[in-house]
């Protein structure tokens, strides 16, 4: 696959340590066989997420010098709520630190304890903040999702008649919200169509169910429904956005993705909200700070009302999932399997296909980490058993129904280059995947495992 050119010029570089290969075993055996517990310095191209680790424009920097700090009606707040209005259409917004900050203020508005909460897919946060709430998370992604092989254009689609049997058999007065994640991330970065949106919103209609769009990757999706659903090809990228949110009542929004900064994240709400509006407004306060400013400084809304509009911009999009893309491809190529067609920040190795040898309960896409890591000094993350964690009842380890290392790419941060550097580890490594061995638990933390074990080779 050709290279395309990036969309901007270099002004400021930051040095990459070059790590070596003995350096990075004694760093690998130091961290517990975890990628997560190692200093970044340790690392040569870090691919752990896209969240928070995008590269900041002139025009982002620039606009930091701007902070107006005041604690009530900052103007950078105000340029914040305009710029949402523009791109999205909703005139109701609240800032917050980051995703999980708006998901924690607002889930507790609207599910009442024992409800279920349906989405594609829930990301772990929004999970763990459903339950918080009281809610059942139950995830209805479509079939498609989990044939890494075949390809299927929209693979984060929820499966709708799983949706409207699911409200159905609970009864609609216990399904407390839909939740529509774009992208869905879990499925592999994969886009959600916009009839698929559509749909969902006429069955939440028709059962009077609240509906929220997790919006991390909204741009990311639009520009997605552009290039691959019929009737969009000649649609501008903002037309898109503002169709996909007007089929959900409110959104929340980690602005580390999509939105270019490196903190920062919002509720908003569409216009017939105000009441809701209102109530999120006073309970953001105990939690993350005054409606202004929500957890974040003045400087910080500013770059993010400009991260907005550089983050729909087509060119820029372009480039953005094309250098994803060309990873994906340089991996095919090189015979490693991944999830087809690559998704918008990430390319997702099926790590079960790959070492075919290794069971769930000793983590393949964790050995796959840890070897991609030895071979180049890249820091990748597994998503898949050791993830997944337990059955809180039975303590039982559960077997993910996907074994996935995840490439995350972060956002104009790393270029063509780099992407060839971890193809190449990561087909030598696929040479010798057969050798390779699996790992178990050297220590095993009750929660959130994942972040903190210790493991060890078997
Ligand atoms: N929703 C989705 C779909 C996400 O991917 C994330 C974060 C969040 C919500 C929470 O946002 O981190 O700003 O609090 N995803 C990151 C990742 C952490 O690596 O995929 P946050």
């Amino acid at each position: 696959m050709k290279r395309m050119a990036e969309p901007f010029k270099i002004k400021m570089v930051e040095p990459l340590r070059m790590i070596s290969r003995e350096e990075r075993e004694k760093a690998l055996i130091a961290s517990g066989y975890n990628l997560f517990s190692l200093k970044s310095d340790d690392v040569y191209i870090d691919l752990l997420t896209d969240s928070g680790t995008g590269a900041m424009s002139d025009q982002q920097w620039a606009g930091m010098m701007l902070g107006d700090e005041a604690y009530a009606g900052s103007r950078n707040f105000i340029h914040l709520r305009e710029a949402v209005r523009d791109i999205i259409g909703y005139p109701f917004v609240i800032p917050t630190h980051q995703g999980r900050g708006a998901e924690q203020v607002l889930f507790p508005l609207i599910i009442k304890s024992g409800q279920h909460v349906i989405s594609n897919w829930h990301f772990d946060t929004t999970r763990a903040h459903v339950d918080f709430s009281g809610g059942k998370a139950i995830d209805v992604v479509t079939k498609e999702a989990f044939d890494t092989t075949t390809p299927y254009p929209f693979k984060g689609n929820f499966d709708l008649g799983k949706l409207e049997r699911t409200i159905l058999e609970k009864g609609p007065d216990n399904v407390g919200m839909i939740i529509i994640t774009i992208t869905n991330n879990s499925a592999g970065g994969q886009p959600v169509s916009m009839e698929n949106i559509r749909e969902v919103s006429r069955i939440a209609k028709k059962y009077r169910i609240f509906t929220v769009i997790d919006a991390a990757r909204f741009a990311e999706n639009a520009y997605f429904i552009k290039r691959r659903e019929a009737g969009y090809e000649n649609h501008l990228i903002i037309n898109i956005i503002r169709e996909m949110f007007s089929y959900a009542d409110a959104l929340t929004m980690s602005a580390k993705k999509d939105a270019l900064v490196n903190i920062g994240g919002m509720i908003a709400f569409c216009d017939n909200q105000a009441e809701l509006f209102e109530l999120a407004q006073s309970m953001v306060v105990p939690f993350e700070g005054f409606p202004t400013y929500g957890g974040l400084a003045g400087r910080d809304m500013e770059a993010l009302a400009r991260g907005l509009y550089e983050g729909i911009d087509e060119h820029y999009l372009e480039y953005r999932i094309h250098q994803v893309e060309y990873l994906g491809a340089r991996l095919r190529e090189g015979g490693v399997p991944i999830q087809f067609p690559t998704g918008g920040h990430a390319v997702f190795v099926d790590a079960r296909k790959m070492l075919p040898h290794i069971p769930s309960s000793q983590f393949p896409a964790q050995v796959l980490a840890n070897e991609l890591y030895l071979e180049t000094g890249v820091r990748s993350v597994e998503i898949g058993s050791l993830l997944m964690g337990r059955d809180a009842k039975t303590g039982e380890q559960l077997a993910s129904p996907l074994e996935l290392l995840r490439l995350t790419i972060p956002r104009r941060v790393y270029t063509y280059n780099h992407m060839d550097v971890i193809a190449d580890g990561l087909i030598v490594v696929k040479n010798r995947a057969s050798r390779l061995k699996g790992l178990t638990f050297d220590y095993e933390p009750k929660v959130l495992r994942h972040f903190t074990a210790r493991l060890k080779p078997v």
